[in-house]
């Protein structure tokens, strides 16, 4: 039996002219684009549009610059989510004077959805001003009329200005004192774990000016409605916040989440009437425990489970070395989804890799077991 190499998969010589495709995807390997080049889209998500997968992630460079901005947000598609050819960059980083995606900047996790109301596809993604390290800790929108762009950045934005989270009790719904903000500035939390982190204050420091939103995930529910996921308050305290009808700003309506568990990069899937979130401890680019949790309504109240992976010691404390980044449902399968994590290389920020695994379900629980190599169609088609 002949066999042959083809970009990323391996195709088996079974007859004189049947070739049948083995296309793999082998989780934390070089994945190489229909051209053979390595994919370049870190901290990704994608969206299925008529027929296609458009995946949608960070366009990373080399050495540890390429931890900043300095292309934009690469796209690629594909039918069958294994063979994926390069569409190009979707949102190209601007350096015309006053623009807010300067080359240099942080732009990290862009997620792109459809609006059916608008006909038009909206990207979010967390942008930190050049030069101001993750300080800024704000929310940058983009929107396209084509899935692949070119998108026009649109604004950023800290999400709820102005607002109370809805699940907060009525006496904490009040600004600091100035005792207050100097006790809090006083801690110097910045964005680790912090042992007494303060859970009913850092919202109300930042009411006026608007929630600090850092790793975020997008996710539009079965009835139209969408839902920014962002790490808030310094890392502490996750924020759901739901979207207004155009999907470009917030509408007004969020909630906090496990307010001191400094979970990040969350991914939101949807099964068994339950939402489910995949997020990560908070240990910057160094991977970590992974973590679920659901609720039955996006509103909460949210539940921790633990840790949702499956495979040898070291990768159930470490994730397959790699954290969370999107849940992807597979169209036209049932119980069938792909966790999508990375694994980043902050010395060299475009060796990062991808790791893709399929979510399979245990004592009615959504995990992610290990796999060296898997396809698609042979994990949901048995
Ligand atoms: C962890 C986040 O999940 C990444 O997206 C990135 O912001 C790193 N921290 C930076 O240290």
């Amino acid at each position: 039996m002949l066999s042959m190499e083809s970009g990323f998969g391996i195709a088996w010589c079974a007859g004189e002219d049947a070739w049948i495709s083995l296309t793999m995807i082998r989780p934390g390997e070089l994945w190489n684009d229909g051209n053979g080049v390595p994919i370049n889209a870190h901290g990704g998500g994608v969206l299925f549009h008529e027929g296609t997968y458009w995946w949608f992630g960070e366009h990373k460079i080399g050495g540890e610059e390429g931890n900043r901005a300095h292309v934009g947000v690469h796209v690629y598609a594909s039918e069958n989510l294994t063979d994926w050819r390069d569409e190009g960059i979707a949102l190209a980083v601007d350096d015309a004077p006053g623009s807010e995606i300067p080359s240099g900047c942080i732009l990290e996790r862009p997620k792109v959805i459809f609006n059916a109301r608008t006909g038009k596809f909206v990207m979010w993604f967390h942008l930190e001003p050049k030069g101001g390290g993750y300080g800024g800790a704000r929310s940058g929108v983009a929107v396209a009329d084509a899935v692949a762009g070119p998108y026009r950045f649109l604004h950023s934005l800290r999400p709820n200005a102005g607002v109370w989270p809805e699940n907060v009790a009525e006496e904490w719904k009040r600004t600091l004192t100035e005792r207050e903000e100097q006790e809090l500035a006083a801690l110097g939390l910045g964005g680790a774990p912090f042992p007494w982190y303060p859970r009913e204050v850092v919202f109300r420091r930042d009411f006026e000016g608007g929630q600090m939103a850092r790793d975020m995930t997008l996710f539009v529910d079965d009835d139209g409605c969408a839902y920014q996921v962002y790490a808030s308050e310094n890392n502490g305290t996750l924020h759901v916040s739901l979207l207004d009808e155009t999907f470009t700003k917030p509408a007004g309506r969020y909630v906090r989440i496990f307010p001191g568990r400094f979970h990040e990069a969350p991914a939101v899937m949807k099964w068994g009437g339950r939402y489910w979130l995949f997020t990560s401890d908070c240990t910057g680019w160094a991977p970590n425990t992974a973590r679920l949790s659901s609720a039955a309504s996006m509103w909460g109240p949210w539940e921790e489970h633990g840790n949702p992976c499956l495979g040898s010691g070291a990768q159930i404390a470490n994730s397959f070395e790699s954290q969370p980044t999107f849940v992807l449902p597979v169209v036209g399968k049932r119980d069938a989804f792909v966790y999508m994590a990375d694994r980043w290389r902050p010395g060299n920020a475009i060796d990062g890799r991808y790791v893709w695994l399929p979510v399979v379900f245990r004592h009615g629980l959504p995990v992610v077991e290990w796999r060296g190599a898997w396809e698609v169609e042979g994990e949901w088609d048995v």
